[in-house]
């Protein structure tokens, strides 16, 4: 599964690209908002940190002008993923856009039925939210289930993009249910690094090599 980030954040990103581990990037207008620049100018500047696909999401309702903006932000780098809510005007500019060999990610998907019609129109990704919807007392992983079934029933190339991610089990629950991408913000990904043991392991081994060698650099003996 690869692992995108979910923020519009530059120092975040910076960090999550160090660590090697971040395979792109998504986006929505909340994030972009956050961060104070116009969206084109914000995306610039995350497509030359992250070298991978980044979601740039249109903030029209209708679809006649999402084809426009949609146009416009693919313009931006040959990595941008144009993405559109899956409404009616979402599918719509979503079936015109990617005839025109535009990548679509259609996002704000809350069920199997509506991840079918993201495919029908051409989709390269969909976004199923897992949190918000447990956040209704449904099972977002399931969603994720039964989306990842019906495509491979019928060999579908969209890509399963588990979204709304809230925690390290989100991220492991999505991975076992098949989905191609996993994004989540970085304070997910960085709890991804914990674990009680690991901690206590490097402390161990540290002590008992200091108690021999006195914490000489490794190759000066
Ligand atoms: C996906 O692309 C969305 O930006 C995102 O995952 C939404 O997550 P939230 O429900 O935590 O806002």
């Amino acid at each position: 599964m690869k692992i995108f980030l979910d923020t519009a954040n530059l120092d975040e990103l910076k960090k999550g690209a160090a660590w090697g581990v971040v395979n792109g990037v998504t986006t929505n207008p909340t994030l972009i908002a956050k961060e104070g620049n116009a969206i084109e100018e914000q995306i610039r500047k995350i497509c030359d940190i992250v070298d991978g696909d980044i979601s740039a999401e249109v903030v029209s309702t209708e679809s006649a002008q999402m084809i426009v903006d949609g146009r416009k932000l693919a313009r931006i780098h040959k990595n941008v993923v144009v993405k559109v809510p899956l409404t009616r005007d979402g599918i719509t500019a979503c079936s015109t856009l990617s005839k025109e060999g535009i990548r679509l990610n259609v996002t704000l998907c809350f069920s199997a039925a509506q991840a079918i019609l993201a495919a029908k129109a051409g989709a390269y990704i969909v976004s199923p939210f897992v949190g918000r919807v447990d956040d209704i007392g449904w099972d977002g992983s399931q969603l994720i289930r039964d989306i990842v079934l019906i495509y491979s029933n019928y060999g579908i190339k969209t890509q399963v993009l588990a979204a709304s991610l809230r925690t390290s089990l989100h991220v492991t629950d999505s991975a076992k249910a098949g989905a191609d991408i996993g994004t989540m913000p970085f304070k997910v990904l960085d709890m991804m690094f914990n674990h009680p043991l690991t901690d206590k392991g490097v402390e161990t081994f540290l002590k008992d090599y200091n108690k021999v060698f006195q914490a000489e650099p490794v190759g000066t003996r």
